[in-house]
């Protein structure tokens, strides 16, 4: 239930998708919300709007606090369609004629949005915004995860409105990070690792930018999910996921399969690794979502993907899956390829191939079998599971 005063006269009046599962390809189990922020000082200032479908909502919201027409400024700080979509509508309300401050990139690709155009103006980083009582300064984050992507201090409040980084998708009456607890985490990382890892080391560099210039952040309140009133919490894990390294001994054995071949190799692999005690998640394709299973590897240390050959090529879920991990750029993995065939046999150099060219360490040659795997190729694929194992124990990474 929006609106909430997150702090004296500041109010979170976005909205709660309850039932998005699917967000551009990424599975939302839990939905999202998309938050926007209204500022209530000697002037009023609006932070980010909605998905267009969720701009009367948010009208609502405002009005339940100010009249929107009595809205100064607007400040738009990603141009994405979550956050930008009800902007032309809201501008009816406030006034068309009404500032919308936005970084350089911001007012170019704002203007590209949107049929009708509006008062954009581009604000610097370093530039103080002084609106009554209260001064709003900028941080550029240019590809985190829009090249327009900027954060919005508030400085009397110690507030850091933070578009989508440090976001989740998680849809709650829960406003905080502390009321929800640890769970929060899984959600964060997953938004991360489906959103973020391609930029984590734009990240490293944003974290230091950030602890460089001392900002005391009370709060930090992202476009989507919880606010963190505990900063810290979750800007260690975005640097710890980020930097890569201090990876668990935990491998991903990802698959798809035809008539069950590759899938008996998969799970004989598996036990491999398991015997060998290293954290093992089987995960098929076509029953789990691609997204989830980044998930797990980001802070796995290996990754072994098994396709049958199919038409002298790779399972089209395999090609699916391989060409979203290879955008999110995960690196510092082990890598290992195995698979069924009839007759040609062509997947596992596939795979090779395409893990290394996401430069992993493969772990060669892969396993392949002819045809259903009786006991004996099983005990090789288990074997082949305690090798990867082997390889996971011994490196540090
Ligand atoms: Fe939540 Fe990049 O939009």
């Amino acid at each position: 239930m929006k609106p909430v005063e997150i702090a004296k006269g500041i109010y979170d009046v976005g909205v709660i998708d309850w039932t998005i599962r699917d967000f551009h390809g990424y599975s939302t189990h839990m939905g999202t919300s998309y938050n926007a922020f209204l500022v209530v000082g000697e002037k009023i200032v609006l932070i980010d709007t909605v998905k267009k479908n969720f701009a009367d909502q948010l009208l609502r919201n405002i009005a339940r606090i100010v009249d929107p027409a009595k809205i100064d400024v607007v400040i738009s700080n990603h141009t994405e369609m979550d956050h930008s979509g009800a902007l032309p509508y809201i501008m009816g309300k406030v006034g068309k004629e009404k500032p919308v401050y936005c970084s350089s990139m911001g007012q170019k690709n704002l203007s590209r949005h949107f049929s009708e155009t509006f008062n954009f103006q581009a604000i610097k980083e370093g530039e103080d915004l002084v609106l009554g009582d209260k001064t709003f300064s900028f941080i550029e984050t240019r590809m985190l995860h829009w090249p327009d992507s900027m954060f919005t201090y508030l400085k009397e409040d110690k507030i850091l409105f933070s578009s989508d980084a440090f976001g989740q998708h998680y849809a709650g009456h829960e406003q905080f990070d502390d009321v929800v607890g640890e769970k929060i985490m899984s959600h964060a990382k997953k938004y991360f690792a489906n959103i973020l890892l391609l930029y984590a080391p734009l990240i490293l560099k944003l974290i230091d930018k950030v602890v460089g210039m001392g900002l005391e952040i009370n709060m930090l309140c992202p476009d989507h999910g919880v606010l963190w009133r505990n900063p810290s919490t979750i800007i260690d894990a975005y640097a710890r996921w980020s930097r890569q390294e201090d990876l668990e001994n935990k491998a991903v054995v990802v698959y798809d399969t035809m008539w069950h071949s590759t899938e008996l190799m998969a799970l004989a692999i598996a036990d491999g690794l398991h015997l060998e005690g290293v954290d093992v998640r089987p995960m098929k394709l076509r029953e789990y979502d691609r997204s989830d299973i980044m998930t797990e590897i980001c802070d796995a240390k290996a990754v072994v993907v098994g396709s049958p050959t199919l038409n002298n090529g790779i399972f089209p879920t395999v090609a699916d899956f391989l060409t979203y991990m290879k955008g999110l750029k995960p690196q510092n993995k082990i890598a290992a390829a195995f698979g069924s065939f009839g007759w040609s046999g062509e997947s596992v150099k596939i795979l090779e191939q395409e893990l290394a060219d996401m430069k992993f360490d493969l772990i060669t040659p892969g396993l392949k079998h002819q045809y259903v795997p009786d006991d004996d190729a099983l005990e090789k694929c288990v074997a082949f599971g305690r090798q990867i194992a082997a390889v996971i124990k011994e490196t540090r990474r």
